[in-house]
């Protein structure tokens, strides 16, 4: 089915100039950019993002990264589109992300991982709707 997913462009990548470089990896894998907006975090908007991971060790650490710079929120639609993003993407942590993957070709760490992107069908339509109105999607 055609599916919308969310996609981040982290401040590790805006910060190396590397938009461009990762939509070219998003498109070629046959994804379509229908939406896209560039934006510095709130912490409030980062807080509420990672809200499920608001136990771990790591949160703080993460809020503070999200907010450090520029970031470039997307939606991504395709053919099973949610699936094929993760694929793009490559494992989170980039010493195990597959060969041409934009965690392979980017990430820094596994915090500064360049990218996000939704895992499941629901967290997609509550993430979409964090950061884009209806009419801000043009499919
Ligand atoms: P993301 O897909 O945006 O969702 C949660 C994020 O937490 C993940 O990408 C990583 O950037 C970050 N993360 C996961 N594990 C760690 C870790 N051990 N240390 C720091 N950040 C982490």
């Amino acid at each position: 089915a055609i599916e919308r997913t969310f996609s981040i462009i982290k401040p590790d990548a805006t910060e190396r100039n590397l938009t461009g470089a990762v939509n070219a990896v998003i498109e070629k894998a046959g994804l379509r950019i229908v939406a896209q907006k560039r934006i510095r975090m709130t912490k409030e908007q980062a807080e509420t993002f990672y809200a499920v991971h608001k136990a771990r060790p790591f949160f703080g650490e993460l809020v503070a990264f999200m907010t450090s710079g520029p970031v470039v929120v997307q939606v991504l639609e395709g053919e099973g589109a949610i699936a094929k993003y993760r694929e793009v993407m490559g494992a989170t942590d980039p010493s195990k992300a597959a060969e041409g993957t934009v965690r392979k070709l980017y990430a820094k760490s596994i915090g500064e991982n360049s990218v996000h992107g939704s895992d499941a069908p629901e967290t997609a339509a509550i993430e979409i709707a964090q950061f884009f109105s209806g009419n801000e999607i043009v499919g």
